[in-house]
């Protein structure tokens, strides 16, 4: 049977966690909420405030849910905090070695039945399983940008993943409001596989000066009805994890669709990593 989750964790405070954060506490659950230093635990506290007076303006979350809902939220910057949580995910950037260190600490901290789950959008979730001492606890759930306002969510199941464990996280997410697909270990799993290419098509476009920023993005959102254009979406995603997203991917199939596009890494080592910096292809306030 399910268990009912009630106290998660969610490491990484960044884009992705922030938004984890919410999604959990808004349905009812508590989170202990963790970052390596005391100002990246500031910063992801910033992220949920903003998102939430952001519901609060827009009538969708009333002053007195918002209080709740923070009340349900534990920041903390020390790991071992973790200790009782029924399910952890991981949301640290894109690094095998560094996911692969927490998944290894998390195994002494949380108890034997605890499910640990990672947000990673194209590394292998099988190598980050076999550094734990139990690799069957261990799944993908991924989520996607907005995080509180998708409905998606890729359950990666491992060779190695328990029935049992798996069937429980895809239960979880369909009681967060999310449509969970199952999905085998490949990088991209599904969604990401087929978006990438195509985005960084768009910067390539954009790079050979082929079109302006506001056509690219206009054709596909005016003339193909996507909810934004592809550029904008690389704002959204930040161009620093687009990038590391696209370089595990071409790494592992060698395809030039996703040899990313030289002037990502550039405007990454530039300080232009979309929204997260206030300017990417655009400029926001
Ligand atoms: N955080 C929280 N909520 C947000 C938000 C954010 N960053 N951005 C928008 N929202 C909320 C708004 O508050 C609003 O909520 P209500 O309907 O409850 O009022 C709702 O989303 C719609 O927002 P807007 O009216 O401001 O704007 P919109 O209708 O243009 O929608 C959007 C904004 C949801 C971002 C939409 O443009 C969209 O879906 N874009 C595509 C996003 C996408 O493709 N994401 C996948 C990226 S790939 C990925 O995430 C995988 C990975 O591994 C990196």
């Amino acid at each position: 049977m399910a268990r009912d989750f009630t106290k998660v964790g969610v490491i990484g405070l960044g884009t992705m966690g922030a938004g984890i954060v919410e999604v959990f506490a808004r349905n009812g659950i508590d989170v202990v909420a963790v970052e390596v230093t005391d100002a990246a635990v500031e910063k992801g506290r910033g992220v949920l405030q903003h998102s939430t007076d952001r519901a609060v303006s827009r009538g969708k979350l009333s002053e007195q849910d918002q209080a709740a809902l923070h009340a349900r939220v534990q920041f903390t910057s020390d790991m071992a905090d973790l200790k009782e949580c029924q399910l952890v995910v991981e949301a640290v950037p894109e690094h095998l070695d560094l996911k692969k260190e927490i998944f290894a600490r998390l195994d002494t901290i949380v108890s034997d039945d605890a499910i640990l789950a990672t947000n990673t959008s194209s590394l292998p979730v099988t190598e980050i399983a076999v550094a734990t001492i139990n690799p069957k606890r261990v799944v993908g759930m991924h989520f996607f940008n907005p995080a509180p306002v998708l409905q998606f969510v890729e359950v990666i199941k491992t060779v190695i993943t328990s029935d049992e464990i798996f069937e429980e996280v895809k239960a979880l997410a369909e009681r967060l409001g999310k449509k969970p697909v199952i999905v085998g270990d490949k990088a991209g799993f599904i969604a990401n596989a087929l978006l990438f290419g195509y985005l960084n098509h768009a910067v390539s476009m954009f790079e050979s000066k082929y079109a302006t920023r506001e056509d690219i993005d206009a054709a596909m959102k005016l003339g193909c009805g996507y909810p934004m254009g592809p550029l904008a979406l690389m704002d959204l995603i930040g161009l620093d994890t687009a990038y590391e997203i696209l370089d595990t991917m071409y790494k592992q199939g060698r395809d030039r669709l996703h040899a990313p596009t030289p002037i990502i890494k550039q405007m990454v080592s530039a300080g232009l990593k979309g929204r997260k910096t206030g300017r990417g292809f655009y400029t926001y306030a």
